[in-house]
């Protein structure tokens, strides 16, 4: 049985993790759960954001389920935010992105679409400099990095029969960086492409992906680009599942997964027990279907969470979270 680290973090990462771990629970009996701090909290008590302990943790199970965490308004000398270390020293390379609509809470039926977003560089780097009244932030693109991208798209259409990789970048502009990434990305996809795969590879600019995500969400399908493009889009992508309440998400690499809401720490509903579980459980399915390869356990959450918003659950009633971990938990019974 899989080992899972749960780092529940600030605000209601602290309400919504318990849900996602007691859906793991009933569709994987015997899963062994080690729980670890990381998050603004922890940095006001040890003064690290990211204790040594958590990151040991994540390494030896290989997979982690992580709520949410706050993040200082202003400059906090020492702080650095406990995702993106957590992406970093963990080397998480890929997040995983899956919007698809689900009934009566998205606005639009028909979207199935995945943001293959690259974890490491690009704009996130954290090159950023002063130089008297010029700021400069570099933009880091590596081959390396653009490579393994690519692989995992490709991986990801191999596992989910899917039939279209869409490269999204803005090699018009940036015709160094961003060539030298849709560039290492379709030659690794079309190494990996083997004979009986018949999915099509194609690209688009970044500024056509945003319109096409806006206007037309069916047509695509697995969009595979940078760090900031890939922020930006999956969140506007996000309007089409529902919102950031649906929003799932997995950070992947070699040596670990962490799967994660794309929601903040929401300190304003936290303590209520308003928050939306949904978008934790989903990442939790993501754990399932990827890191721990178990695709029948996966399609059985997400089939529950599907069929608790058609049927269980009343839309525009006030949410309460333990209403909407029962009916979910209720159809995995
Ligand atoms: C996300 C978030 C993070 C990011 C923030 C919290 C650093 O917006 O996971 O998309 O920019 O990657
Ligand atoms: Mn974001």
């Amino acid at each position: 049985m899989p080992d899972l680290c749960v780092i529940p973090g600030d605000g209601i990462g602290r309400e919504v993790i318990p849900p996602a771990v007691a859906v793991l629970q009933a569709v994987t009996p015997g899963l062994s759960v080690q729980p670890a701090e990381a998050g603004w909290e922890t940095f006001q008590r040890q003064g690290i954001s990211v204790p040594p302990a958590t990151l040991e943790i994540v390494r030896a199970c290989r997979a982690a389920l992580f709520g949410a965490v706050s993040s200082p308004a202003r400059r906090v000398v020492g702080y650095r935010s406990a995702i993106l270390t957590l992406r970093q020293e963990l080397d998480l390379y890929a997040n995983l992105r899956p919007v698809r609509s689900l009934p009566r809470v998205s606005p639009r039926p028909g979207v199935d679409l995945v943001v293959v977003r690259e974890n490491t560089e690009g704009l996130y780097a954290g090159r950023e400099r002063l130089e008297g009244d010029v700021a400069i932030a570099e933009r880091v693109i590596t081959r390396r990095a653009s490579l393994r991208i690519g692989r995992r798209a490709a991986q990801l259409m191999h596992s989910t029969g899917r039939r279209r990789l869409t490269i999204v970048h803005k090699a018009n502009i940036l015709p160094l960086s961003d060539g030298l990434f849709r560039d290492s990305v379709r030659q690794v996809v079309e190494e990996q492409r083997g004979p009986g795969d018949d999915w099509q590879v194609d690209e688009l600019l970044v500024d056509t992906a945003a319109f096409k995500i806006a206007a037309q969400p069916e047509t695509l399908d697995v969009l595979v680009t940078t760090n900031l493009f890939g922020d930006i889009l999956s969140d506007a992508a996000a309007t089409w599942c529902g919102g950031m309440g649906l929003a799932a998400s997995l950070n992947w690499g070699d040596e670990a997964a962490l799967a994660e809401p794309v929601h903040g720490s929401a300190p304003d509903i936290a303590g209520q027990g308003i928050a939306n579980p949904t978008a934790a459980i989903l990442s939790a399915a993501l754990l399932l279907r990827y890191a721990w390869q178990m695709p029948e356990r996966a399609a059985r959450v997400e089939a529950a969470v599907a069929q608790a918003w058609a049927q269980d659950l009343d839309p525009a009633a006030p949410l309460r979270t333990e209403t909407v971990t029962g009916a979910i938990l209720a159809r995995l019974a």
